[in-house]
């Protein structure tokens, strides 16, 4: 199982990498936000930092304007991933960025009817948020199963990944990798709970 810290903290990303457990990154743009710094010059640090998949997330919700984002974007660094969101446009722009191999990570997934479109249009990830279904009363635990399910049911044609999102607590890592999700991406501070038994 692949680890992802979900973080645009610079100085985090290279404490947790010193442990070698962090196989690629997520960034948001809330996340970047946080960071306080320009986007792209964050994105191009990380990518210095991490050589596995780095997650940078258009910000247009049109599918024209999400493709030349994400084009963009790819030419950062060639770990890059354009992080699309899970609607009609972001859909678009996932089936013709993967036409031109830039590797897309589908985002705000709540349904395993949405993953499966987005493995049909061939998302390198599908990113179900746990947290926040958990947040309105509906068990996101469930929809990791079923989309883990369904993707190995269609695994001759689906090469999409798991990648359980909106993490909350140790616990729910123990429990997508019982699931089977094929990456689950971490905030910095769970990761240090992983470690730490009280
Ligand atoms: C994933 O790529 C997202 O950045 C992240 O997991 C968002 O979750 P949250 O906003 O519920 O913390």
């Amino acid at each position: 199982m692949k680890f992802f810290i979900d973080t645009a903290e610079i100085e985090e990303i290279k404490s947790l990498s010193r442990l070698g457990l962090i196989d690629g990154v997520t960034t948001n743009p809330s996340l970047i936000y946080k960071s306080g710094k320009d986007f792209k010059t964050v994105i191009k640090e990380i990518s210095d930092i991490v050589k596995g998949p780095i997650s940078a997330e258009v910000t247009s919700t049109l599918a024209d304007e999400m493709i030349s984002q994400g084009i963009d974007l790819a030419k950062i660094s060639n770990n890059i991933v354009v992080k699309v969101p899970l609607t009609k446009d972001g859909l678009i722009a996932c089936k013709e960025l993967s036409l031109k191999n830039i590797k897309v990570n589908v985002t705000l997934c709540f349904s395993s009817a949405q993953a499966l479109l987005a493995g049909k249009l061939g998302a390198t990830y599908i990113s179900p948020f746990i947290g926040r279904l958990d947040d309105i009363g509906t068990p996101g635990l469930n929809l990791i199963k079923e989309i883990v399910d369904i993707y190995h049911i269609f695994k001759d044609d689906i090469k999409t990944q798991v990648l359980a999102a909106s993490i909350r607590s140790p616990l729910q890592v123990s429990q997508v990798a019982m699931m089977g999700a094929h990456v689950a991406t971490i905030p910095p501070k769970i990761i240090t709970q992983m470690i730490k038994h009280p």
